[in-house]
């Protein structure tokens, strides 16, 4: 059967039914389709329970279901249930690396390699890691394209103690598809492990965690169009094995005596307290979702559109692009600046349209003092959006210049 056209999808976004919303801010948060919010409700109406704790057929239903959402998210993703972990969201998933992993493995003189397009859920997990243990952070750089130089990597891994090199799939700022294959190689040759921040990759192109060889592959479930409040972090099952719990409490322990105890087997080693159920079943359901169109479909979907926009972008007077000139190497999102207009009012102006883009530091400091700006507007595209939507942006982006004039 012929996959449909992502676009044709819009009716299957219930709040796109709003009138003339043009919802260009998936990079921040995606919109849930309808069978992600039906998921939910079926689970919340006809099989609540607690997970893992009761012998009643209601708890073994949620616990099945529960389970059935870890083995569905792991397989569109390569990796497999028992290296799949349900975490609050990729911020939390980074934390718990950066504290089981890193307080484990790293130690005074150590190295943590991250770059400057990291968003701070992929720096400040490691500021803290390298305060408490006297290890020091190296930052890659990025060029006038955006890109990450592998030269430099080699150089920095010439020091034999980097442990540990951070960095995101694609840059929430930039839209960077960054070269991970080499990364990943020229780091384990060096004897350091690598963490990706797969936020924004798994919702816009194809992902093998197990092809990539990645040792930790975290991800946030509300940018891939599932419910806020679940995300993954998947981890190589050695050393999730080896790694001491991240949280203590119920659900993560195997004994627990007044003073020490012994702990359940991964996943749930670090699940601790009741998980995110009825959340994970959303999410799975929202993979359902994206498999159906096929990541593939998806991807040249919104490439169409990122390579449209970027040129009915460069159209417009006064506005410069950061990031890669071409769209092949680029995610589904643009950054960029309007000259005499601040991004807080480009993004106001525009929602007086209900042309939603978003306005400000991207969660991205470090890059933002690279670029020389505060901040940036940020349109981003996903399944249901069409050229019709960037050409509204771009009239928008009309008036915006008609206030602020030449
Ligand atoms: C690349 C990247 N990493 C991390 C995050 C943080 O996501 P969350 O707030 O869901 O943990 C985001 C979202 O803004 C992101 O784009």
């Amino acid at each position: 059967m012929a996959t449909p056209a992502p676009t044709a999808l819009a009716h299957d976004f219930p709040i796109l039914a709003r009138d003339g919303l043009v919802y260009l801010d998936s990079a921040a948060t995606a919109q849930k389709p309808r069978a992600v919010l039906d998921a939910m409700e079926d689970l919340l109406l006809h099989h609540n329970a607690n997970v893992h704790r009761g012998t009643y057929p209601l708890a073994v239903e949620a616990t099945d279901r529960y389970e059935a959402s870890r083995e569905r998210v792991a397989r569109f993703t390569g990796s497999s249930a028992r290296e799949t972990i349900f975490t609050k969201n990729v911020t939390e998933a980074i934390n718990l690396v950066a504290n089981a992993w890193g307080r484990a493995n790293v130690g005074p003189g150590d190295a943590i390699v991250l770059t400057v397009m990291e968003h701070h859920s992929n720096i400040v997990p490691w500021q803290l890691l390298a305060e408490a243990t006297g290890a020091h952070l190296r930052y890659l750089d990025v060029d006038d394209d955006g890109q990450l130089s592998l030269d430099q990597l080699d150089e920095v891994l010439l020091d034999r103690r980097v442990r540990m090199v951070a960095v995101a799939h694609i840059s929430n700022v930039l839209g960077t598809i960054n070269p991970l294959e080499q990364i990943i190689e020229r780091s384990h040759a060096a004897g350091a492990l690598t963490l990706i921040d797969g936020a924004q990759a798994v919702p816009q192109i194809p992902v093998d965690v197990a092809a990539l060889g990645a040792d930790f592959y975290a991800w946030t479930g509300h940018k891939a169009y599932g419910p806020t409040g679940v995300g993954v972090l998947h981890g190589r099952r050695e050393l999730l094995d080896a790694m001491p719990p991240f949280l203590g409490g119920g659900s993560m322990i195997r004994t627990v005596e007044r003073d020490h105890s012994t702990y359940a087997e991964v996943p749930a080693k670090f699940e601790a307290g009741t998980p995110p159920v009825a959340e994970a079943v959303g999410l799975a359901a929202a993979i359902d979702f994206l498999d159906d169109l096929g990541m593939e479909h998806v991807r040249a979907h919104e490439l169409d559109l990122s390579a449209y926009a970027l040129e009915a972008l460069a159209r417009v007077p006064g506005l410069t692009i950061h990031g890669p000139r071409e769209a092949a190497a680029r995610g589904a999102l643009i950054s960029f600046a309007l000259a005499g207009a601040h991004p807080h009012d480009v993004s106001e102006i525009l929602g007086r349209d209900e042309i939603c883009v978003r306005a400000g530091h991207h969660c991205a400091q470090p890059l933002m003092r690279l670029l020389g700006a505060p901040a940036t507007s940020r349109a981003s595209f996903a399944v249901h959006n069409s050229r019709e939507d960037i050409d509204r942006l771009v009239e928008g982006l009309g008036r915006v210049n008609a206030i602020f004039g030449d």
